[in-house]
């Protein structure tokens, strides 16, 4: 498939948001507001010469200026001084939070209009394109740490719209931690690594955030998600993403809606195993943000339907639980999500720190048509990122240009480290008359951000939890109800990893005790029989007890019928597209080179078709060699070239094992093979063997009558294989909490 031009911009008839019209500007200027455009105006222009930041041509850049040949380095060296000063300040803070992470430019169009529901600037017209720019992370480990571990990921949308910047600022679940902003900073200090010797790094699996958890019950439902495998994404093009909280839409006759936001990944949702992640981890801790990466350059952009569910003002109470509580979801089966537009990544950043470590979400960040509920962390979240940009990008981070709105922004706020724009003239103030009396607030626009005119109940100022927040369990029940057996049998093995890896018996029993048993009974007693942690018999002292600070009220009388299928990844339709999945194909010498050469077309050949027809129904797969060596391997026919060698080539970055016929026999005798097979069989790979390959089936112990495993030649086996993908994975064949 062809690769779009990085800088083209989208083609006739559709037309980008905030591309201006004729009428708008004159047309020497008219593309500059093409977001890709407007990023290329801040590009140094590249020079044959080396200069110093002022300009000055520089004679030699690898010697520091020297009294003589062999003498001291002289103060006077501003050359080197100039170079090196710089360099030492390469570095600003990293994210207090969400400090790893990775980011890609794109685009978002919406189907049909949604006028009638909001005056969003991107939902409105089906022929505009708004640009987008997507930043991924995970929330504890640091900026330098590993893309896999167990933990939430951030799915933060920055909307470029012609009525100014919307930041979608969510994660890959849809409830959080707890109730109250308020509570964050103890949240963040309890997950991150432990202050006293800086252990253990981008994990949950110690004894302060248990601790913390134990002793929160309102985070119950958010734990389900964070032990269930939603924790470790195959890919960031596979996950859903939340905007969490209820947020509000309103149309342009000033009536306002309830809404949840979704995003829907057109690559389906799969995620790793633990085993599998943890391996990952050590192998490649890049892998998320390469598979992003070369998904793009490959042309495989991904693609997610943004989904809203709809509730009417007058619904807000029907539901059993409060719509301004975030540690609630709304159940797909009694809201459906509406599909209303598709965002597609197309293009990667050119400059990772300019782009992806400079950009600046905001929950505040909003534009006409979309407005805030009194959900209280959201409301802490409208202070608490202006509050962090300002601090970690400065008081003009909205001039940085991956920030920087492409509708002109005008006021008169001044000066501040590193400002860029030049204002001309003596007036910085409002209201004025020497400068005309502009910038002028416009209070009849119709295009001004104004808020929703509510009434809001009277009543005595309160540091209070509404009574309708009190329900922490029966959502997690929900969660555990829907659920598969294998899905049951990964979260308890979750629980069961991280409550082995706290040392205090107190938090170790109060996670039990307080909080697990009331999510439900199996559960307890899956982790129960993994932790040695008792299930305390009902009414002894260790058994439930109010103590918890934020104590809980009953759970539904009907929490234990609660279901939603949607919630569970096993029931989802299998990926609608398998671009960019990864097939190991093993070779060793004497491969039978035919045979591999057809295999290898066939992928090509399936992904050929993949991208053309952007369909979702075939595969496109990305097939990589793998010589017991670098370089190539002897065939029956020519030597044969190996993409990688095998020692450089683990088995958890791939998708799938091909091995074709004259290899099996000779890779059976080889500990990497048997290794490399036998991690795939553990983490429910499909694996395709020729009929010689049963030999090295047999060394890497894979039953070969398990689910997944096909034996055959030729192109069944490789359509086999393809088939087989299409469920993702096997997770039946080995149960992670009980692990053969
Ligand atoms: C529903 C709950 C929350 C969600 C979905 C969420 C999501 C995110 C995401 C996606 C980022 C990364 C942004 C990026 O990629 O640059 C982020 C960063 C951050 N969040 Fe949250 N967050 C939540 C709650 C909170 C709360 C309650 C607070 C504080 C009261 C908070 C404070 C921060 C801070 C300080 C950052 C770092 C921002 C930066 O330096 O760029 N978050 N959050």
């Amino acid at each position: 498939m062809k690769k779009p031009s990085k800088t083209a911009l989208p083609p006739s008839p559709v037309r980008t948001s905030g591309q201006v019209t004729p009428a708008d500007q004159p047309p020497a200027t008219r593309q500059d507001t093409d977001k890709n455009v407007d990023l290329r105006i801040s590009t140094q222009a590249p020079g044959a010469d080396l200069t110093t930041n002022q300009g000055v041509i520089v004679s030699d850049d690898q010697n520091s200026l020297k009294s003589h040949v062999r003498g001291p380095t002289l103060l006077e060296d501003i050359l080197m001084r100039e170079k090196i000063t710089h360099f030492d300040h390469e570095r600003i803070p990293e994210r207090v939070v969400h400090a790893r992470g990775t980011a890609a430019h794109g685009l978002f169009q919406v189907y049909e209009s949604q006028a009638a529901i909001t005056m969003a600037a991107p939902l409105q017209d089906p022929a505009v394109q708004t640009p987008v720019f997507v930043r991924f992370s995970t929330v504890a480990g640091s900026r330098g740490s590993t893309d896999t571990p167990r933990d939430v990921r951030g799915f933060a949308v920055k909307f470029y719209t012609t009525d100014g910047v919307w930041d979608l600022v969510g994660n890959n679940m849809p409830v959080f931690f707890i109730q109250d902003a308020n509570k964050f900073p103890d949240l963040i200090h309890a997950v991150k690594p432990e202050p006293h010797n800086e252990i253990p790094q981008a994990q949950s699996a110690h004894d302060t955030f248990w601790d913390f958890a134990s002793l929160t019950p309102e985070s119950a439902h958010m734990l389900m998600w964070v032990m269930s495998d939603r924790a470790i994404p195959r890919s960031l093009t596979m996950m859903e993403g939340f905007g969490v909280h209820t947020f509000r839409l309103v149309n342009a006759e000033g009536v306002s809606r309830f809404v949840k936001f979704h995003w829907k990944p057109l690559k389906g949702v799969c995620s790793l195993v633990w085993e599998e992640a943890t391996l990952i981890s050590g192998k490649d801790p890049d892998f998320n943000r390469r598979d992003l990466y070369e998904a793009i350059e490959a042309g495989n952009y991904p693609e997610w339907e943004l989904g809203l569910q709809i509730i009417e003002e007058e619904d807000e109470h029907k539901f059993g639980f409060d719509l301004l509580d975030a540690t609630k979801l709304i159940p797909e089966e009694l809201v459906p999500v509406v599909k209303v537009g598709k965002m597609t990544l197309n293009r990667n950043p050119d400059n990772f720190f300019a782009e992806t470590e400079q950009v600046a979400f905001h929950t505040g960040h909003v534009v006409p048509g979309i407005d805030f509920t009194n959900d209280p962390l959201l409301q802490g979240r409208l202070f608490s990122y202006i509050d962090t940009q300002l601090r970690r990008v400065g008081p003009n981070f909205h001039e940085i240009p991956i920030n920087r709105s492409l509708k002109p922004a005008d006021n008169n706020q001044r000066d501040g480290f590193a400002r860029m724009t030049i204002n001309k003239g003596k007036v910085s103030y409002f209201p004025n008359s020497l400068g005309g009396g502009c910038p002028m607030h416009q209070p009849g626009a119709a295009a001004a951000f104004r808020s929703v005119a509510l009434k809001e109940a009277p009543g005595p100022k309160v540091r209070e939890r509404s009574a309708s927040f009190s329900d922490h369990f029966s959502q997690a029940t929900q969660f555990w109800n829907s659920m598969s057996d294998w899905e049951k049998d990964h979260i308890a093995a979750a629980f069961s990893f991280e409550l082995n890896q706290v040392v205090d018996e107190g938090v170790r029993n109060r996670t039990m005790n307080e909080i697990l048993v009331n999510i439900h009974p199996d559960l307890a007693e899956m982790v129960s029989g993994a932790t040695g942690i008792a299930v305390a018999p009902a009414g002894t002292p260790d058994a439930p007890t109010p103590s918890a600070p934020t104590p809980s009220g009953p759970l539904r009388q009907d929490a234990d019928k609660l279901r939603s299928p949607a919630l569970s990844m096993d029931k989802a339709p299998p990926p609608p597209s398998l671009i960019g999945r990864k097939v190991a194909v093993l070779l060793g010498d004497g491969v039978d080179a035919k045979e591999v050469q057809s295999a290898l077309a066939a992928f090509a050949e399936a992904k050929e078709v993949q991208s053309a027809l952007a369909a979702f129904a075939e595969a496109g797969l990305v097939a990589e060699t793998i010589g017991p060596h670098g370089g190539t391997v002897a065939t029956s026919g020519k030597p044969m070239k190996v993409n990688r060698a095998a020692p450089n080539a683990p088995s958890v970055v791939y998708d799938a094992v091909f091995v074709a016929a004259g290899v099996g026999a000779g890779l059976a005798a080889q500990p990497l093979a048997q290794r490399f097979v036998h991690e795939a069989y553990r983490h429910g790979k499909p694996i395709a063997v020729a009929p010689d390959g049963e030999a090295l089936l047999q060394a890497a112990g894979v039953p070969p009558a398990a689910a997944g495993i096909g034996i055959g030649q030729g192109s069944k086996m490789v359509s086999d294989l393809i088939k087989n993908l299409g469920q993702h994975r096997f997770p039946r064949r080995v149960s992670v909490l009980k692990p053969s």
